[in-house]
């Protein structure tokens, strides 16, 4: 058994809270939904084929940065501290920084994503013997279900994969604060930034030539009809993904292909021939943009490294 939180559903019964969350999103002007739903066991699978494509350049660069720089991320770190790691997906990034933490320290992986946390258990307890691995299953914007038992102890917390980019400035920044308290005062925090660059390395990445994205952002419609009620007819939708420069992120839209009434839970959604839900905000930052979403959390950036396409840092 994964700790779980309660408010995430068990696999086999039908979350209230993602059918709320789609009638929700699909009843507003601009449809869009919740980008944390991309992740179901199929949605993770996509996610680890997307880390390898060509095009995607965010994983290769981020895990280039942290292996450059595993010694002086994990130098200070004693056997009593806990290591945490916020929508950790498959861990396999922190393979680098794991291989030099102490016998005994205990890691944390955060993930709403069942799947990937039962996955990334059995791995890591096979390479890693002397690692004490206790996933949870929850929302990391919440984190309720964070072990009681380790609350005092100090953390090294972990925010890979540009995740943080999911969130607008100030969403970003409010959380980053709330983990100041769930995390404790004295924790630090690694962070994975991807760096504002020319539009077409962007859109590239989240529009790659094996179409894997596209199966990504479709099976969002695709979980829809699975857990919820069979009611979209997937060829009728495509994936796109778009640089909005004003907002400085990467937007990934399904656009319906033609007018269809789609039916969820006695509530029926027109769309028109060209319309779209918006799936998901990739937030692009320079430094100074990523600094201020920092300090107004009330975190301190203690180091900075980057390849000039991606960036980490390394908050106290
Ligand atoms: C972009 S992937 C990054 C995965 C991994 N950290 C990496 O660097 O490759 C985002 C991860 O965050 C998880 N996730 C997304 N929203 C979440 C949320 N609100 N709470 C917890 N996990 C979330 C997803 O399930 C997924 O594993």
């Amino acid at each position: 058994m994964l700790q779980t939180s309660h408010a995430v559903a068990a696999d086999n019964v039908v979350d209230a809270e993602f059918v709320k969350a789609v009638i929700h999103g699909l009843a507003q002007p601009q449809k869009t939904l919740p980008c944390r739903y991309f992740y179901d066991a199929r949605g993770s699978d996509i996610f680890e084929l997307i880390t390898e494509l060509p095009e995607y350049y965010l994983t290769r660069s981020e895990a280039a940065l942290l292996e450059e720089n595993a010694s002086a991320i994990m130098g200070q770190l004693t056997p009593d501290q806990v290591i945490v790691e916020l929508g950790a997906g498959s861990s396999r990034k922190m393979d680098t920084l794991l291989r030099l933490a102490p016998n005994g320290v205990t890691f944390v992986p955060i993930d709403v994503s069942r799947h990937a946390l039962t996955e990334a258990r059995t791995r890591l307890a096979a390479k890693f013997p002397g690692l004490v691995v206790r996933p949870v299953v929850d929302d990391f914007s919440t984190l309720d279900a964070f072990p009681a038992d380790l609350r005092h102890r100090k953390k090294l917390g972990f925010f890979l994969g540009s995740t943080i980019g999911n969130l607008d400035p100030k969403h970003a920044s409010d959380m980053l604060r709330s983990w100041r308290r769930t995390l404790g005062g004295n924790a630090e925090l690694v962070i994975g930034v991807d760096l504002l660059k020319d539009e077409t390395t962007l859109v590239r990445a989240y529009n790659d030539a094996a179409g894997i994205t596209a199966q990504f952002n479709l099976n969002i419609l695709a979980r829809i009809n699975r857990e919820i009620t069979p009611a979209f007819h997937l060829p009728s939708f495509e994936h796109r993904a778009v640089f909005n420069a004003d907002k400085s992120r990467i937007e990934m839209h399904l656009v319906s292909k033609v007018s269809q009434v789609v039916r969820i839970c006695g509530q029926t959604f027109s769309f028109t021939a060209g319309e779209s839900i918006h799936t998901e905000n990739s937030y692009k930052h320079s430094s100074s943009a990523f600094r201020t979403i920092v300090e107004e959390a009330g975190w301190r950036i203690g180091r900075m490294w980057t390849d000039g396409l991606f960036s980490l840092y390394h908050l106290a």
